[in-house]
């Protein structure tokens, strides 16, 4: 497969969804192998016997001991043909003991340093944890007291009697000087590191026998200590919001325009004299801002203190990698920004983009964030779910594109270069058939909606189970395709899409990837721009590399009727368009 990836949905009944068992259990015990010191003592005891054994013992180094003239061998002819052979032996036999005592010796030795330094390493690591979870409580409590101090001082303010004046004003020294003492033990927390009170023995062994041990980069542990990347937060999975009450006019009435005549909304949508969503302004360098009272992107229901915090070197980006949408480009983005933390597998922490699905339940991924200080997790094959927001230390983030150019796009990814399954000179399908035959196996039509409404939860019984009630792992691909594939989409569910939308940080827009520097900036704090990169660039080995519009390339026919079937998601893209102009304009400008 050359590291591409293949749709679990696009292969079923064929192969199988695609599995990484490498990301089953975690490599915690490995196999004791030879050790390459070890191994050149050995090679170079077995040199020396071959070239001086026989020479010693009067024979050419073809002739073998004790052989007689007609090849058998006895202790006669062995003690004949070399009456001090013996003897030679002996003191040969001598030398390999001492040669093998001595190996063996490096090699126990060696043994106890890895094993000394698994469990410094263990004990570091408890360290950092406890020293983390010291700081956490620190901060929490320093944060809880300031909130409690703003209140008091908010309640102080509007005290009339003198007596209670008096006495909210004893409370808000007392919190002062709390605050205080708590941010000197934070001070002192941060200071000592437990990395600095190990590795002592470590180097008193060093140099006199070889290891390859290794050693905990220090650095990165310090760096974890001093700045934990999690605070570990849990905030309340949010409750929609109503939109901004023109908007919600404005999108409903859209909607059922989609729902009762899909060509006329197209069409509307299109033309850009009606250009209901006021995005058809010909770039985003066209787009004056607003005033809020007519942005749909207020009220802000993002919780904008986590982008804060992230720019200052916490947190991670949650990115929702929509198929075929630019994602990829995202991830290259994202390992410019922030090298070293970023999952080198399409950036995704547990190696598929999967991460609704059991066993990659929320606490898997915080561990695993904060184990290899990861700053980016991309879930590309479940729906998001709302209940990620209640991950206090995620910024979400999301690629969008034309949803039928997208669908031309996989069909040409999966189908027409034959990562499918079908072989190298067969002749593909046509769009239509593909789409008719493959739409269901993704979540079907409006996969854009699909995946935003996001009501499943963790609790809910995501695995198939096999005939003996155990859970089929490879199984767990299927749940978005059997939740969502026949799913009647109403406007509640359109609602609660954009409301989930509204709540990302970062929406960027495929077609206007070029736009996106200024936004970058300021949300993330991301300085290497976006590329427009093609996914799979290499391997896919296109003649053109520039993204084709399905417009362009379809029958009339054909293009109309998928975009019908898919109409909800270009409403959905329309709003998501317009999100990005309105930030584009009103906060990065
Ligand atoms: C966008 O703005 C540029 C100049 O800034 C102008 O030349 C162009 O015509 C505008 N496009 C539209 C569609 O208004
Ligand atoms: C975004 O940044 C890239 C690289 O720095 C630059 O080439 C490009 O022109 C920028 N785009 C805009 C619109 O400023």
């Amino acid at each position: 497969m050359l590291g591409s990836r293949q749709s679990p949905y696009s292969s079923m009944g064929q192969f199988g969804p695609r599995r990484n068992y490498s990301t089953y259990g975690r490599p915690s015990a490995r196999l004791p192998h030879l050790r390459l010191d070890t191994m050149l003592v050995l090679l170079v005891v077995c040199f020396f016997m071959g070239m001086y054994l026989p020479g010693w013992m009067g024979m050419a180094p073809t002739e073998s001991l004790g052989r007689g003239n007609d090849g058998s061998m006895s202790r006669e002819n062995f003690a004949v043909s070399t009456p001090d052979l013996l003897e030679r032996v002996q003191i040969l036999k001598a030398r390999m003991t001492d040669a093998e005592k001595k190996a063996a010796a490096v090699l126990e030795e060696n043994q106890k340093l890895r094993l000394d330094n698994e469990i410094e390493q263990a004990n570091l690591k408890t360290l950092t944890k406890a020293k983390n979870e010291e700081i956490r409580g620190l901060q929490a409590r320093i944060d809880s007291t300031e909130e409690k101090l703003d209140a008091t001082k908010k309640q102080s303010a509007d005290a009339n009697g003198k007596a209670e004046h008096h006495k909210t004003r004893s409370e808000i020294k007392d919190m002062e000087d709390q605050i205080k003492s708590l941010k000197k033990q934070l001070e002192l927390a941060l200071q000592k590191s437990p990395s600095d009170s190990t590795h002592q023995h470590e180097k008193a062994a060093a140099g006199s026998i070889p290891s390859s041990k290794k050693e905990p980069k220090k650095s990165e542990v310090v760096d974890v200590v001093k700045k934990p990347l999690l605070t570990r937060k849990t905030v309340s999975v949010p409750e929609p919001q109503q939109l901004n009450p023109l908007w919600e006019a404005r999108l409903h009435e859209l909607f059922d325009l989609a729902q009762s005549d899909p060509a006329s909304l197209l069409s509307k949508l299109d033309n850009s004299n009606a250009d209901p969503l006021g995005v058809n302004v010909g770039g985003p360098t066209n787009f004056t801002c607003p005033p809020p009272s007519e942005r749909l992107t207020q009220p802000d229901l993002r919780r904008m203190e986590v982008a804060t915090q992230f720019r200052g070197g916490h947190g991670f980006v949650f990115f929702q990698h929509l198929r075929k949408a630019g994602g990829t480009g995202f991830c290259d983005m994202a390992s410019r920004n922030m090298p070293g933390h970023v999952p080198s597998y399409y950036c995704m922490p547990d190696h598929r983009g999967t991460l609704a699905t059991p066993p990659w339940t929320t606490s898997w991924l915080l561990d695993t964030m904060e184990e290899k200080s990861f700053r980016v997790a991309a879930n590309e094959w479940d729906p998001f779910l709302r209940a990620w927001f209640a991950i206090g230390d995620a910024v979400f983030a999301t690629t969008i594109r034309d949803p039928t150019d997208r669908w031309y796009s996989q069909y040409r990814f999966e189908h027409v270069e034959h990562r499918d399954g079908t072989t190298e000179d067969s002749v593909p399908k046509p769009f239509d058939v593909w789409y008719g035959q493959k739409h269901s196996h993704n979540m079907g039509h409006n996969y854009y909606v699909k995946t935003f409404l996001g009501e499943a939860t963790e609790t809910e019984p995501l695995q198939r189970k096999g005939p003996n009630g155990v859970p089929l792992v490879h199984g767990n691909f299927y749940w978005a395709y059997d939740k969502y594939q026949a799913r009647v989409l109403t406007w509640e569910d359109f609602r609660m899409a954009m409301d989930t939308l509204l709540r990302f940080h970062v929406v960027l827009v495929t077609e206007w990837l070029d736009e996106a520097n200024a936004t970058m900036k300021c949300t993330l704090g991301w300085t290497e721009a976006p590329r427009q990169i093609l996914p799979h660039e290499v391997q896919a080995a296109r003649q053109e590399k520039k993204s084709k519009s399905a417009r362009a390339l379809l029958d009339k026919k054909v293009f109309d009727s998928i975009r019908e079937a898919n109409v909800l998601d270009h409403l959905f893209f329309e709003a998501a368009r317009r999100i990005f102009l309105e930030r584009h304009a009103c906060e990065s400008a």
